[in-house]
């Protein structure tokens, strides 16, 4: 029996580590999508995903009663209006938002995005509404 490091790789082990290696182009997965308000997962580590999204005008209010959630602003400028204030971001810049805090995301020109939360986040959280996405979109 060949010792197990003689063996050729396994196949789809082989694509894993061939794909890992393959770097990930913020500038291409965006031109992959256009419409607003539907972020679409680019990475996992661990448990968490990378999104990209495109913002344009204004999203809905709503919380995540189970997690915090990242913006990374990328192009553009947004800000995420809470019940007792604002915040304003633009591109180079990120805020987390804590978990169980209502917020409402908005920018006046579109705006382009990186979110990081755990796989499985729904972007309306616990509002329902016809802005809620697939939550499982890879691109
Ligand atoms: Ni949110």
């Amino acid at each position: 029996m060949v010792p197990e490091h003689n063996q050729p790789l396994n196949p789809r082990r082989f694509k894993k580590e061939h794909m890992k290696r393959s770097a990930i182009n913020l500038k291409e997965k965006l031109a992959k999508f256009s419409e607003h308000w539907s972020p679409k997962i680019i990475a996992q580590m661990n448990d968490y995903h990378f999104k990209l999204v495109k913002f344009q005008g204004d999203f809905v209010w709503h919380r995540h009663d189970d997690t915090d959630e990242t913006f990374i602003v990328l192009e553009g400028e947004m800000s995420i209006n809470f019940r007792d204030g604002k915040v304003d971001l633009k591109a180079g810049e990120m805020f987390i938002v804590p978990k169980r805090v209502e917020h409402k995301p908005l920018a006046k020109d579109e705006c382009k995005i990186m979110l990081v939360e755990p796989a499985g986040t729904v972007n309306t959280g616990n509002a329902q509404s016809d802005l809620t996405a697939e939550d499982d979109v890879w691109i």
